[in-house]
């Protein structure tokens, strides 16, 4: 399992895309029309965060409770995960992009797990980024899988460690997020990588998501290259 490590440029940040129902008020259209936005607005970032380095790019799109929205608006984020597959899937394929998703796919309907399937099949020998998506995606959720799979796997209580939640996890072999970015101003994780997050540095520009730009990623690229990470140690001198 690859440790965090200290560098200037954070090999794996996660983005918690908040906000996209503001941004929709705000224009007096509907919150769809606020996810719509979001979503075209992954693919510039996706971009940049490739030229910037960044390896592993994680995406927080659907939370385990998010199904307690509206039926419309939850079948709407269906919708535009399936369009998002569809639409995008071949770009991020000549881009060199890797797709992978983290959370239960089963859950979802069964043409868009196919699809889930496919592309992340198509585009598995890709090297330049790993793009995750986190649909369907609880932290706390995520724990308890691990901790069921270990069991199912019939591991005594001593062989329990944390390597071995760590390789149970949606996330085995990639590593833990440097850099969790929440947009919109919320300043809390609402269930996300609750397991990994541990050392992770946040940021939260108050931009909604679909306004967050390219400029936005560099200033806190920027930002985060100057911090300090200790990891409980004490800075080197
Ligand atoms: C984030 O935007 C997208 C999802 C949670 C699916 P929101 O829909 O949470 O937008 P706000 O927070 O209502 O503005
Ligand atoms: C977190 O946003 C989930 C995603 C961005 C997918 P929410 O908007 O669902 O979080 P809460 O409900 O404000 O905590
Ligand atoms: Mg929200």
């Amino acid at each position: 399992m690859p440790k965090a490590e200290k560098s200037p440029i954070p090999a794996h940040v996660a983005i918690i895309m908040d906000g996209n129902g503001r941004w929709a008020k705000a224009r007096g259209l509907p919150r769809l029309a606020g996810h719509r936005a979001g979503t075209q607005n992954l693919r510039p970032i996706i971009r940049a965060a490739a030229l910037a380095g960044i390896k592993y790019l994680t995406f927080y799109a659907f939370s385990t409770e998010n199904w307690n929205r509206p039926r419309e608006e939850v079948s709407g984020l269906m919708k535009l995960l399936d369009e998002f597959i569809d639409k995008e899937t071949q770009a991020l394929h000549a881009e060199g992009a890797r797709l992978l998703h983290i959370g239960h796919l089963e859950g979802l309907p069964p043409t868009l797990q196919k699809k889930v399937e496919d592309a992340i099949a198509l585009t598995s020998g890709n090297t330049r980024i790993t793009v995750i998506l986190a649909f369907n995606y609880g932290g706390r959720d995520e724990i308890v899988s691990a901790v069921r799979r270990l069991l199912a796997q019939g591991l005594p209580a001593e062989a329990i460690d944390e390597q071995a939640l760590s390789g149970a996890m949606f996330t085995a072999g990639i590593p833990d997020p440097d850099l969790i970015i929440r947009t919109s101003g919320e300043l809390r994780t609402s269930n996300f990588l609750t397991w990994q997050s541990v050392y992770s540095e946040w940021a939260f520009p108050k931009v909604n998501w679909p306004d967050f730009s390219e400029e936005d990623l560099t200033n806190i690229l920027r930002e985060f290259a100057r911090r300090d990470r200790r990891f409980g140690g004490l800075t080197e001198s």
